[in-house]
C-alpha cells in the first residue's frame, strides 16, 4: 500500500502548508527512504508527518516510525496500518505541538530524525532547541528541509529585514491564501539554515536549495 493508494491531493490539511509527502516523494524523501531502509533495526521519528505519506513509506519498507503532527491525523494513520498489515510498534501517530516535544512523547532513543517542510513553523530560538533536543535523542542522521527566503513564500515576506531570532511574521492575505500558510514563518537563507544545524550540534554532509528555492539537507552525528 502506499500513501497514492488513498488518492491525496496537493491540499493543506492544518493551514500550516500543502502537504506534499502524501501525494508524492521529493528527492529527500527517496535518500532518507533509500538510507534507513537498508539498516536492519532503522527507528525514525517523523516531526510534522502531516497525512503521514512519508512516514507510510518508511514503515512499509520496515522502517519503525513514530510520526508526530499537531493536526488530528489519527484516523489516517489507523487506515494506513490496517490496510498494510502494521502493527503500532511500526508506525505510531501521535498528536501534538513538536515545541513540546520532551513531554510528548516518552521514547528518548531514535536512530534518525526527519522533518520535511515544518521547521520553519517554529521560531528560530524554538528551532534550535528542538534540533539540540533531536541530537540527543538520536544516534545517526536527520533529514530535514525548511522553506526558503528565496522561494515564492517569500515574496514581500515582510521578515525579510528583521534578524533571524526575531523573524517570525505571517504572510499578507494574498500569499497566505496561494499557499495555505495561516501561522506565522520563519524562513532561511542556505546560510542561516546551516548555520542553525550546526549550532545545534549536526554535522551538515549535504545542503542543497531545490528548484523551488527551499532548503534540504542531510546531518549526522
Ligand atoms: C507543510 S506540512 C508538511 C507535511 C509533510 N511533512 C510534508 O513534507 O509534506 C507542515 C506540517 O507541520 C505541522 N506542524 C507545524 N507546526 C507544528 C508544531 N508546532 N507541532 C506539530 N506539528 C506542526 C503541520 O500541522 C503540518 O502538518
Amino acid at each position: 500500500m502506499t500513501a497514492s493508494d488513498k488518492s491525496f491531493s496537493y491540499e493543506s490539511f492544518t493551514g500550516r502548508g500543502i502537504d506534499v509527502a502524501s501525494v508524492r516523494a521529493d528527492d529527500l524523501d527517496k535518500l532518507s527512504l533509500e538510507y534507513f531502509s537498508k539498516k536492519n533495526t532503522a527507528k525514525v521519528l517523523d516531526l510534522g508527518c502531516g497525512a503521514g505519506g512519508q512516514a507510510l513509506r518508511m514503515a512499509v519498507a520496515g522502517v519503525c516510525v513514530l510520526a508526530v503532527d499537531a493536526g488530528d491525523f489519527k484516523d489516517i494513520f489507523e487506515n494506513y496500518r490496517t490496510k498494510a498489515s502494521l502493527f503500532s510498534d511500526k508506525l505510531a501517530f501521535v498528536r501534538g505541538d513538536i515545541r513540546n516535544l520532551p513531554d510528548l512523547i516518552v521514547e528518548r532513543e531514535f536512530s534518525d530524525i526527519y522533518m520535511q517542510r515544518t521547521l520553519h513553523y517554529l521560531t528560530y530560538i524554538q528551532a534550535l532547541e528542538l534540533l539540540k533536543y533531536l541530537y540527543k535523542v538520536s544516534t545517526d542522521r536527520l533529514y530535514i528541509s525548511v522553506s526558503g527566503m528565496a522561494s515564492d513564500i517569500g515574496n514581500d515576506y515582510l521578515g525579510r529585514t528583521l534578524s533571524i531570532e526575531s523573524r517570525f511574521v505571517s504572510l499578507d492575505a494574498k500569499n497566505a491564501e496561494t499557499f495555505q500558510i495561516f501561522e506565522p514563518v520563519c524562513l532561511y537563507s542556505q546560510a542561516e539554515f546551516v548555520s542553525l544545524l550546526e549550532l545545534a550540534g549536526w554535522r551538515v554532509l549535504r545542503c542543497w536549495q531545490s528548484a523551488f528555492g527551499n532548503h534540504k539537507a542531510i546531518c549526522s552525528h
